[in-house]
C-alpha cells in the first residue's frame, strides 16, 4: 500500500490517508456565515477522497476577516451554519478541520477577483489592527497597534472561537500563524516593532502566538489534535526565517501541538519567492527533523509520485494540497489508482471506479 494512503493517527483521531485539503478562502460568505457554496465545495472535496478537509481561514472576530466575504465564527449562528458541513464531511469518512484566523493588517480588502484592493471604512471596510502601526503597503490603511488590553481581548476571541468550533463538531483545529496575518505579524521583526513584552526578542515575538496556542490546546479535548500553520520564512533578509521557525516549533511541541503545517511568505508583497514544485517541502523536512514534531508539506505538490516521494523519504508526515484539488476534487481517488492502492469509492460513484 502506498504511504500516501496509509492511515495516520494524531491522539485518538485516525485519518484514513495523508492527503489533507489545505485551507482555501472562498470569499463567498455573507456576515461570515457558511452557505450552500461552502457545503458543496468542501463536501465535494470529502467525496473526492481526501483524509482531512480543512475549512478556510475562519475569522475569530468581524475585523479579523480578510474580506467582508470571509467565513467567521464569532456567534452561535455561525456554529449552526457550519454544522451541516461538518456532518457531511464526517459522513464521507473524512476528518473535519477548521483554521482559526485573524487577518490583522491584511484585513478589510475586497475579493481577489475584484483585485483585492484595500477597502476603507466608507467603502465597506473597517479599521485594521496589528502589533505595530505599520501598513502592509501605502495602498493599505495604517493598522492600529493593539494595546495590552486589546491583546487580552484577542486571546479571548480565539478561545471563544475554538469553543464554538468544538460545538460545531470539528475534530481538528488549526491556528493560523502564517501568510502575514495577525499572529505572523507578531512573529516577524519586520511587522513587529513593539517595545513591550510582545516585541523585540524571539521569545517576546512568539509570546502571543504561544499564549493562544496554549489556550487552544488546553480547551480542545485532549483526545483531539491541534495543528499550527506557519510561514517558515518571510523570504526577506532580516525577517522571520527557518531557524526561528524551528525554535517556535520546538516551543509549540512543548505545549502539545500535534503538527506544524509548513507554508511560507505573505508578510510583505515584495518578497522574492522561488515558487516551483515542492518549494516549501524542505521547511517541513527541517522542522520534522530538528524540532522533532510531525509536519505537513504544502505548496505545488501536484502529482501522486511527488507526494509519495515526500512521505517515503521522510520529509513530511502528511501532504496538504490546495489548487490541484480545486482543479480536480477527486484527485485522491485517481492518485490511489496511480499508486496501485485500492481505496473505497463512495457507493454512489462506484460504477465509475474502473472505467
Ligand atoms: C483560493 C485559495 C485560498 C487560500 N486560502 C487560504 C486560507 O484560507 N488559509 C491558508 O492558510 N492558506 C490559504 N491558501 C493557501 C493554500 O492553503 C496553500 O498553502 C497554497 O495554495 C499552496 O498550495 P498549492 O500549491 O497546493 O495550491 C489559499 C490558496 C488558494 C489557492
Amino acid at each position: 500500500m502506498a504511504r500516501l494512503f496509509t492511515p495516520i493517527r494524531f491522539r485518538d483521531t485516525e485519518i484514513k490517508n495523508r492527503i489533507f485539503v489545505s485551507p482555501m478562502c472562498q470569499y463567498s460568505a455573507e456576515q461570515g456565515l457558511a452557505n450552500h457554496w461552502h457545503l458543496v465545495h468542501l463536501g465535494g472535496l470529502a467525496v473526492g477522497g481526501a483524509g482531512l478537509v480543512m475549512v478556510e481561514a475562519t475569522a475569530v472576530a468581524p475585523e479579523g476577516r480578510i474580506t467582508p466575504f470571509c467565513l467567521g465564527i464569532w456567534s452561535d449562528e455561525h456554529v449552526q451554519a457550519l454544522r451541516p458541513i461538518v456532518d457531511f464531511i464526517r459522513q464521507q469518512n473524512a476528518v473535519p478541520a477548521i483554521q482559526l484566523a485573524h487577518a490583522g493588517r491584511k484585513a478589510s480588502c475586497d475579493a481577489p477577483w475584484r483585485e483585492g484592493k484595500f477597502l476603507p471604512p466608507d467603502q465597506g471596510g473597517w479599521q485594521t489592527v496589528a502589533p505595530s502601526a505599520i501598513p502592509l503597503t501605502d495602498a493599505h490603511g495604517t493598522p492600529q497597534a493593539l494595546s495590552h488590553e486589546d491583546i487580552q481581548h484577542t486571546i479571548a476571541q480565539f478561545r471563544t472561537a475554538a469553543l464554538r468550533a468544538l460545538q460545531a463538531g470539528f475534530e481538528v483545529l488549526e491556528l493560523h500563524c502564517a501568510h502575514g496575518y495577525l499572529l505572523h505579524e507578531f512573529l516577524s521583526p519586520l511587522s513587529n516593532h513593539r517595545g513591550d513584552e510582545y516585541g523585540g526578542s524571539l521569545e517576546n515575538r512568539c509570546r502571543l502566538p504561544l499564549q493562544i496556542a496554549r489556550e487552544l490546546r488546553a480547551l480542545w479535548p485532549q483526545e483531539k489534535p491541534v495543528f499550527v500553520r506557519i510561514s517558515a520564512t518571510d523570504w526577506v533578509e532580516g525577517g522571520w526565517d527557518i531557524e526561528q521557525s524551528i525554535q517556535f516549533s520546538t516551543w509549540l511541541k512543548e505545549i502539545g501541538i500535534d503538527l506544524i503545517d509548513c507554508s511560507s511568505g505573505g508578510l510583505t508583497l515584495d518578497a522574492k519567492i522561488p515558487a516551483g514544485p515542492g518549494y516549501q517541502t524542505t521547511f517541513a523536512q527541517r522542522i520534522r527533523s530538528e524540532a522533532g514534531i510531525a509536519s505537513a508539506a504544502v505548496g505545488l505538490i501536484t502529482s501522486a509520485l511527488q507526494a509519495e516521494h515526500i512521505l517515503v523519504s521522510g520529509q513530511a508526515d502528511v501532504i496538504m494540497m490546495a489548487r490541484k484539488l480545486l482543479s480536480d476534487p477527486h484527485w485522491p481517488l485517481h492518485a490511489a489508482r496511480e499508486l496501485r492502492t485500492d481505496v473505497p469509492w463512495p457507493d454512489q460513484y462506484v460504477r465509475a471506479k474502473n472505467i
